[in-house]
């Protein structure tokens, strides 16, 4: 990082949409550092886009302030327009324009540098996309991939301070969206570009961010690197939308440092600097529980799935308050378990974290496709 200054950061800054108020971005501070790859990651509806439109200039911020390179672009005192912020932005849908070729997609956004150069500074930055022979072609001879790179070479040929894109990899195939990502991730990164993309997909975050910040209704909820998002979850919300967990309603016991479940003392665990007799949940990823001979939970697998990687098992653990709690573990192929097989588990502190138990459990409508259900289901009404 060669600046300890944000390329941008946003103080308090606040967005409605009219009638309404729809609050769409509410109170959001953020900052990016030069060269940093940054996500904004949450469900649909949640302000990705607002915050996004926001930083480019599209809208303006009802409160707050965003500052550029710090100069104020947006605020009380100021008011910098799109085209002069120096932020290259990628639409969800490319917005390429069809009656031009590649070429000239390019060489639009290039108005501030003299025409003699446009052509040689569009042919370079396509070269460098692998773009190089495709300059006389129209947008509709290339694939979905290919029409993708052409709005991110027309998006850095003016050189911009940061690219902006929102939901990149949303419309590609299946098999060529994680090919195509680590292309366009690889290139930004050689390029040290300042880069922040928008999406709903967790893996896609975990994969390319140097930091991941977690949205949810507006707010920020988590900003974290995507080892600290997904191993240490603060909230509820955050441990059930970024990747699957399982919530254990607990205790918390600060006589011996530990959490009380029903499925005993967890001890070890992260963020336990809260008041004695504190409910909370203790969310446990599937890695968490670790195969071991003499662990403290005991449990009968009831189904496994093969992912490949590792072996996704549905266990029923007896709880402490009577009946068996189902639980999702991750299992190494070489365990060789099968339905009915009786295994014991200890609990890698690493994968747990006590989150805050003050929200509800996220409701199914806000993309919960994460979340192991039936504990989540238990313990709520429990
Ligand atoms: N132009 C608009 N007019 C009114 N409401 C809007 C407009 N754009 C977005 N919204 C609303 O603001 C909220 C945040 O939207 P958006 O920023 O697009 O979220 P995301 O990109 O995370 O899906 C949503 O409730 C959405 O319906
Ligand atoms: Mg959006």
């Amino acid at each position: 990082m060669s600046t300890t200054r944000p390329v941008i950061q946003f103080e308090g800054v606040s967005k409605r949409y009219w009638p309404g108020p729809v609050e769409a971005v509410r109170d959001v501070s953020l900052g990016v550092n030069e060269g940093e790859i940054v996500t904004l990651l949450g469900p649909s509806g949640c302000g990705k886009t607002t915050t996004l439109r926001l930083m480019a200039g599209f809208e303006i911020p009802d409160g707050g302030s965003i500052h550029i390179g710090g100069r104020e672009a947006a605020g009380p005192s100021a008011w910098i327009p799109p085209e002069r912020r120096g932020v290259g932005m990628v639409f969800q849908d490319y917005a390429l324009f069809p009656h031009l070729k590649v070429g000239e997609n390019v060489m639009f956004g290039l108005d501030a540098i003299p025409r003699s150069q446009r052509r040689d500074r569009a042919k370079e930055v396509l070269r460098v996309l692998d773009l190089g022979p495709h300059f006389d072609r129209y947008p509709h001879e290339l694939s979905g991939g290919q029409q993708q790179r052409v709005a991110l070479a027309r998006a850095i040929a003016p050189r911009p301070v940061m690219v902006l894109m929102d939901e990149p990899f949303s419309n590609l195939d299946a098999h060529l969206r994680d090919q195509v990502r680590d292309e366009v991730v690889g290139i930004l990164r050689n390029a040290g570009m300042t880069s922040i993309f928008v999406s709903h997909d967790q893996r896609d975050a975990l994969a390319i961010s140097d930091r991941v910040i977690v949205m949810n209704r507006g707010k920020v909820e988590q900003v974290g690197s995507p080892r600290e998002i997904y191993r240490h979850p603060e909230s509820v919300f955050v441990a059930t939308f970024v990747g699957r967990t399982n919530l254990l309603a607990g205790v918390v016991q600060n006589r011996d440092g530990c959490v009380l479940t029903d499925f005993g003392s967890f001890c070890r665990v992260d963020r336990l600097g809260m008041p004695d007799g504190s409910q909370v949940m203790v969310a446990v990823r599937p890695d968490g529980f670790v195969p071991s001979e003499n662990g403290q939970l005991r449990g009968r697998v009831l189904a496994t799935t093969f992912t490949g990687a590792q072996i996704e098992a549905e266990v029923a653990i007896p709880s402490a308050l009577g009946g068996d709690r189902r639980l999702v573990v991750h299992l190494p192929p070489s365990a060789g378990l099968v339905p009915g097989d009786q295994v014991a588990f200890r609990l890698d502190p690493d994968y747990a974290s006590v989150v805050r138990n003050s929200c509800q459990v996220m409701d199914r409508g806000a993309g919960a496709s994460g979340m192991t259900s039936p504990v989540a289901e238990a313990l709520a009404s429990s």
